[in-house]
């Protein structure tokens, strides 16, 4: 179960943290994967890794918030691998600040690249995928989305840039259903990556791990997992969901 063998997959911010993890992941179920974000360097380093653990993969410098950077990117991996089979819009950014404080020039920054960059690579993932009649798209949202009583503090660019993404993924999932391609979000709760290090405090890791069930904060892996799991065959009857990766913190 859960085999990739002979599939493509693109993942966006992949140069390290959770995306780094779901690259060297898709890579290990057999798939070729394009790493992609915003420094050509350090995915090279990721793709390296891929490399001497036997695996197939490309460097892929793109900014997800830019249609040209997009377009081009895609151009160049179907050219490359002849085929897209999966895509896995991790690529976001907090910047966090006082919602009264907050500038247009903020919010266009985190709305472009958190929501309309993953609706960009969405979009033209989902034109490659149609022409094989399969796809699976999967978004990373968060727990900060609304509807489940998370909100963040300093996040309110942020967390309506998650919320946005559950929408679309409903929608998608009912367009894109004709066309084979499935399209779910992962919620991930704190895990132990780079957006959560820089955005906390030891004290309020402290605080979110007392309150996780699972008492503990999650590890990239955990989330990957999910990744692998809506990218295989086995999640053929599943899309339009949001599986929640928490470690129980929406169960309190
Ligand atoms: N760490 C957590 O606790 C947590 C919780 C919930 C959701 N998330 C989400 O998981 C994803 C990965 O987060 P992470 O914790 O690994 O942090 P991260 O900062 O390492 O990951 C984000 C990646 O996106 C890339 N990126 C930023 N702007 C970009 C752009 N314009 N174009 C392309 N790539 C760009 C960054 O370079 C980085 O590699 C994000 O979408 C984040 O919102 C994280």
């Amino acid at each position: 179960m859960f085999d990739l063998t002979g599939k493509v997959a693109l993942v966006t911010g992949a140069r390290r943290g959770m995306g780094k993890s779901h690259a060297l992941v898709l890579a290990r179920q057999g798939a070729k994967v394009a790493v992609t974000d915003i420094s050509q360097e350090e995915c090279q380093l990721v793709v390296d890794e891929i490399k001497t653990a036997g695996g197939e993969a490309a460097a892929f410098k793109m900014d997800v918030s830019s249609k040209a950077d997009v377009d081009a990117v895609f151009d160049a991996v179907i050219k490359q691998f002849g085929r897209l089979d999966i895509l896995v819009n991790n690529a976001g950014i907090f910047a966090p600040k006082p919602a009264l404080e907050i500038t247009e020039e903020d919010w266009d920054k985190t709305i472009n690249i958190n929501l309309k960059g993953e609706f960009l690579c969405a979009q033209r993932a989902a034109k490659e995928m149609a022409k094989n009649n399969w796809g699976r798209i999967i978004n990373i949202s968060s727990i900060a989305s609304g509807q489940v009583g998370v909100g963040i503090e300093w996040g309110a660019h942020y967390t309506a840039s998650k919320g946005g993404i559950i929408g679309m993924t409903e929608t998608l999932a009912i367009e894109l259903a004709s066309l084979g391609i499935n399209v779910n979000a992962i919620a991930p709760g704190a895990i132990d990556a780079p957006m959560l290090q820089s955005g906390a405090e030891t004290e309020e890791l402290k605080k979110y791990t007392e309150r996780i069930p699972l008492k503990r904060i999650g590890k990239p892996e955990e989330v990957s997992a999910a990744v692998i799991f809506l990218a295989s065959e086995e999640a053929s009857y599943i899309t339009g969901t949001t599986i929640y990766v928490d470690g129980g913190w929406l169960s309190q």
